[in-house]
């Protein structure tokens, strides 16, 4: 049977086997997909996975810049978002690529009909969870990408790096109309930032984490006005469905999983 599986650390909560499986079973593809968890030395894991005959992988925390390191080819999209998440093996060595930022996009465009174009979008945080969406996010052509973070430096390069502009959280500006946290404070239970003025009345907000509860980011959004919340479950069942159309050529459905969770 053909191997698939989704490297990281830790991965003991992922549901990407559970969404790898039902994607299997819709499109009747015989396959496994298996959690390894590996902390340290990803490229050693990587290479007796594929040696052993896999046929592709998903890299999680905190291997997706091993994992562009170890591909022998590379698409335009992992290059700038200078991480990869999803590894196949073809004749011709080890392909890596990145299907977050589409798999982002797909959800707030397709899912949930959020217009980008000519809109005023500000991202919290910078690192590799938002280097990862901004190529994507310009695709779309909004009117404005601010990059704010609690270190305003890191926010500084990156949007040089991308045309954007970098700010400290706390002069991130007002009224946008896309908010997405590209923070890990949801994952301690914490805001980014604290100013509802951010996030203009009817806005969208958007949390890259996914819990089974919504994030306080999320619920505080809520209260400051926004008129829709999205969390991270839908760029996470879009991005595996990115994944697997790749490693299957043939795109799986995803609107039995979106609704599950919802
Ligand atoms: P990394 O090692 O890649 O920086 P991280 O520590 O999980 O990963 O942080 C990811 C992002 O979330 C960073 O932009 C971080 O801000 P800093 O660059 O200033 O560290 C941001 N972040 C994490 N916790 C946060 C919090 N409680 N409030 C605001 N930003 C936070």
């Amino acid at each position: 049977m053909d191997r698939y599986c989704l490297f990281g650390y830790p991965v003991e909560h992922s549901k990407s086997p559970e969404i790898h499986q039902e994607f299997a079973r819709q499109t009747g593809e015989e396959l496994v997909y298996e959690k390894i968890e590996v902390e340290k030395h990803f490229e050693t894991a990587a290479m007796s996975f594929f040696a052993a005959g896999g046929c592709g992988a998903n890299v999680t925390l905190p291997h997706k810049q091993a994992a562009l390191e170890y591909a022998d080819m590379l698409t335009g999209r992992a290059k700038r978002a200078g991480a990869v998440n999803t590894l196949m093996a073809d004749a011709d060595g080890i392909f890596g690529d990145n299907t977050d930022g589409v798999g982002l996009l797909r959800d707030l465009t397709v899912n949930n009909g959020v217009a980008i174009r000519d809109s005023r979008v500000l991202v919290l945080g910078a690192s590799g969870a938002a280097r990862g969406i901004l190529g994507p996010l310009l695709a779309e052509k909004p009117a404005e990408i601010v990059i704010a973070n609690r270190t305003p430096e890191r926010a500084e390069r990156l949007a040089e790096e991308f045309g954007a502009q970098g700010r400290a959280l706390d002069a991130a500006g007002k009224g946008y109309d896309l908010v997405i946290n590209a923070t890990s404070a949801s994952l301690q239970h914490e805001l980014p930032l604290d100013d509802e003025n951010v996030i203009r009345e009817g806005g969208t907000a958007c949390d890259l984490v996914y819990l089974d509860e919504p994030t306080l980011f999320l619920r505080w959004a809520q209260a400051a006005g926004a008129g829709q919340c999205i969390d991270g479950w839908g760029m996470l069942v879009e991005q595996a469905a990115e994944s697997f159309a790749l490693w299957r050529g043939i795109r799986p459905e995803t609107a039995g999983l979106l609704r599950r969770n919802g």
